[in-house]
């Protein structure tokens, strides 16, 4: 399958093989199989929106394929600051590089750097839009715990927390949909998942069901998909104090859970998750976030047509 000079700028780009295969090829990665295909290729990171783990991933998937990296993780110290339109940054990072990674906090910035760049365009997060590579990390943790997932035989997924901003969850949702399998919400009001992202799934033939309570998703799911609770969201503190609480999973909560379920969050967790939950067997986000190498080797290598 033949990815290269592909954008991935959304995960409704991809078809179910496509994402097989990217899935596949992060095995292989993983394996330490692929040596340096990317010697002598360099890759740019525009970076206007803090990152850890998308952006430092990347350049760790990058180096150990053999490239190089340059880029930015401060757009004030980029000619953004100076009022340069991001089309023509664009233009001028296309010439420097053969493939860029960005994050931008506007929806759509990502699509509109592909319609400019003749260079990959790899979104590392728009906004609350997007937040494509995260999903095929996320899609490969659950499909190495839950080989069913692939397979068809569908996994009861619950997302908890903030659903209507929340790009990774936007993003896995819509991966979701060419997998089956059900899919429990909780969140507080006002921050429910948006219902575009329910008519997709159910357009797909997946059940969206809201629940009460983090107590009732924990007993019922496999897969825990908890999030950041957005504090800038909320408009009353006092508010924000009293729903935050009721967010917080901590290891008692997880005597109702099955043996089997696990929790992933795309991090940075704040207050969520308890500290007394990483020594559970549930805990699983260290090692899902670590899949973002084996992951993004895989994405630089397919979309620079190194591997196929
Ligand atoms: N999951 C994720 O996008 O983390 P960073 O914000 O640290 O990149």
């Amino acid at each position: 399958m033949d990815l290269r000079g592909r954008h991935i700028i959304s995960i409704a780009d991809f078809s179910r093989d496509e994402i097989l295969h990217i899935l596949r090829t992060a095995a292989v990665m993983e394996s330490g199989g692929a040596g340096e295909p990317l010697a002598g290729r360099l890759m740019a990171t525009l970076f206007f929106e803090p990152s850890t783990r998308t952006r430092l991933s990347f350049e760790a998937a990058m180096l150990k394929l053999g490239g190089r990296v340059m880029g930015f993780s401060d757009p004030g110290s980029s000619s953004a600051k100076k009022g340069e339109s991001l089309a023509d940054t664009i233009r001028m990072i296309e010439r420097y590089a053969d493939v860029m990674v960005m994050r931008h906090p506007r929806d759509g910035a990502a699509r509109l750097a592909a319609e400019v760049s003749r260079v990959p365009v790899i979104n590392g997060g728009d906004g609350s839009n997007q937040h494509p590579t995260q999903t095929f990390l996320d899609l490969y943790t659950i499909s190495r715990l839950f080989p069913q997932l692939v397979s068809g035989e569908g996994l009861t997924v619950a997302f908890a927390g903030d659903l209507r901003y929340g790009r990774t969850v936007h993003s896995l949702i819509s991966a979701l949909c060419h997998f089956g399998g059900r899919i429990l919400t909780v969140a507080p009001r006002g921050l429910e998942l948006p219902v575009q992202y329910i008519a997709e799934a159910n357009h797909h033939g997946i059940t969206v069901e809201a629940v009460p309570s983090l107590n009732d998703a924990i007993a019922a799911c496999d897969v825990l998909y908890m999030t950041r609770l957005q504090e800038e969201r909320f408009p009353d503190p006092l508010e924000f104090d009293h729903i935050k609480a009721s967010y917080r999973v901590n290891a008692e909560m997880l005597t109702a859970a099955k043996p089997h379920m696990r929790i992933l969050h795309p991090l940075p967790r704040v207050n969520e998750i308890a500290a007394d939950v990483d020594a559970t067997a549930h805990a699983h986000y260290f090692t899902q976030a670590a899949n973002g190498i084996p992951v993004r080797q895989a994405i630089l290598g397919l979309v620079l047509g190194a591997v196929r």
